[in-house]
């Protein structure tokens, strides 16, 4: 968490994240399909994913890098890394949700991610749109 939130500071202009409790991160692991992954670099910890998966569909979130060690393959891997687990438990689709004002689109379309859907989010209240994207294994 401590990452996601260190990592989430350039984005806060948009969503700042909304920090989970030592409490709450530990109810999430502890629910059957949910992961979260840590980058670790140089002896750092410098990056973080998360995932939960139903059945065969596994959605991906709280994807973030600290700043530093961005632009080195770090959020990539950690994508892949999410897709290999979700492989291995039998999925069949990984799915994300993002902001166009993100600028990441084209970032998940190289991953091999589509747009599936786009729509404009009431609770940012600024016109920001939020965009739903998926990729088949
Ligand atoms: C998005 C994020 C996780 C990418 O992590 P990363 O380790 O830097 O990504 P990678 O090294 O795998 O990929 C780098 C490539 O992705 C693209 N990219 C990465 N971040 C980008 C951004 N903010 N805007 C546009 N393109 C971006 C670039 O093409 C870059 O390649 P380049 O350096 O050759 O130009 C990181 O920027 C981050 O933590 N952002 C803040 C949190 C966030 O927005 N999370 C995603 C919410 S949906």
């Amino acid at each position: 968490m401590r990452i996601a939130v260190a990592a989430y500071e350039t984005t806060a202009w948009l969503a700042p994240l909304p920090p989970l409790t030592a409490a709450e991160v530990l109810a999430f692991l502890a629910q059957r399909g949910n992961a979260s992954f840590i980058a670790r670099c140089d002896g750092n910890d410098v990056g973080t994913i998360s995932s939960a998966r139903e059945g065969r569909v596994v959605q991906l979130f709280r994807l973030g890098v600290v700043v530093p060690f961005r632009r080195r393959g770090i959020g990539e891997r950690l994508v892949c890394e999410v897709e290999e687990t979700a492989r291995g438990e039998g999925a069949a689709v990984v799915y994300l949700q993002t902001y166009r004002e993100l600028g990441l689109i084209e970032y998940y379309e190289r991953l091999g991610y589509r747009v599936d859907g786009e729509q404009s989010d009431p609770s940012q209240g600024r016109g920001l749109v939020r965009i739903d994207m998926l990729k088949v294994l």
